[in-house]
């Protein structure tokens, strides 16, 4: 794994951990566990549309500056997240009358952000969870201020609007539940391929799909439905990258020993549906450390134990289904 400065001469896929200003700047050891676990340092929330643009006067760029410099400087690859997510939308375009404004408002800004940290970072989750929650009943596409407002065209002109600002880009869409088994799963990464393809209809470059892979260890992995997923989806040329990966273990009973071992089953299958059609451009944690996670603020256990959900442990120890991951990315 590569250390402090060193370029980053991996084979394999690279691995990535996001990473939080708060943290960074307080705790010493956790900024060295990017340096030496991490190919790929992220800003888990720096750059997301409501941080940098808290309000229409002003923008934020110094924690987000802050952490990809970092990244790049130590020679690691970075990328961001996000432009399109209701969960990071400001107050102030709500407040906008018309939807000229907020396309304005977007257009500007999806500009200024990818003018910013151009070649720096390569790949962009032009929009987060866009998905209904469960497509059956309130979808396809997910009730947003966004979709309210502009329309489902806002999910290829925010793409379109990317590409002309960054041509370089690598353009993802984002989205969460797209590796379990069950109708609802089905039926999201089926709205997801129609949402690429309708895309690709209007011209409009997507490059990747991210699956977050928040792991709900109790939820079986739907190793075909990934498989055949990440298959059809290279058929349209379109590549997988994993974002968010994390494990939820609220509803597994017993101690460190039965969390790591669920841990273990859940990532080995994630794996072997993920491989299985194709290399991943990236397998990125949503952390490096159990000491910071939000599975601990909002999913957490109902018997007070510590939730387990990063590959390192509170006191940086690496989990033995965070050394299996890092084998199987290295010789994948
Ligand atoms: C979460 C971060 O982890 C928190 O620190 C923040 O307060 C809220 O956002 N899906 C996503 C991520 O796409 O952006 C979310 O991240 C977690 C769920």
């Amino acid at each position: 794994m590569p250390g402090r400065g060193t370029a980053r001469t991996h084979a394999g896929i690279p691995f990535g951990g996001a990473v939080q200003a708060e943290h960074f700047d307080s705790d010493p050891s956790y900024r060295q566990a990017f340096l030496d676990h991490c190919d790929l340092v992220m800003p888990m929330n720096e750059l997301k549309f409501s941080l940098l643009r808290p309000n229409r006067e002003s923008w934020n760029f110094e924690p987000a500056d802050r952490l990809v410099d970092f990244a790049i400087a130590n020679g690691r690859l970075c990328r961001g997240t996000t432009h399109v997510w209701y969960g990071a939308t400001p107050d102030w375009i709500t407040r906008l009358e018309s939807e000229r404004e907020i396309a304005a408002a977007l257009g500007e800004h999806v500009e200024r952000v990818s003018d910013r940290y151009r070649g720096r970072v390569t790949d962009w989750d032009v929009c987060n969870e866009v998905i209904a929650h469960d497509p059956a009943s309130e979808g396809p596409l997910r009730d947003t201020f966004w979709l309210r407002r502009l329309g489902p065209r806002h999910i290829p002109d925010a793409f379109a609007l990317a590409a002309r600002a960054d041509p370089s880009a690598t353009l993802t869409l984002n989205d969460y539940d797209l590796e379990f088994r069950g109708s609802r799963y089905d039926l999201r990464r089926a709205t997801m391929l129609s949402i690429v393809r309708q895309m690709q209809d209007r011209n409009v470059p997507v490059h990747r799909v991210g699956l977050q892979a928040h792991l709900y260890l109790e939820k079986e992995i739907d190793v075909e439905g990934l498989a055949r997923f990440g298959a059809e989806l290279k058929a349209l040329g379109v590549g997988l990258v994993v974002t968010e990966l994390d494990l939820i273990d609220w509803q597994i009973e017993g101690g460190p020993a039965e969390q790591d071992a669920a841990a273990e089953r859940s990532v080995s299958a994630f794996l072997d549906g993920l491989l299985d059609a194709g290399r991943p451009a990236a397998v990125v944690a949503w952390g490096i450390t159990d000491r910071y996670s939000w599975i601990s603020d909002v999913m957490p256990r109902e018997d007070g134990k510590p939730e387990r959900p990063l590959p390192l442990d509170r006191d940086y120890r690496p989990k033995p289904w965070y050394e299996t991951l890092r084998r199987r990315l290295a010789t994948a």
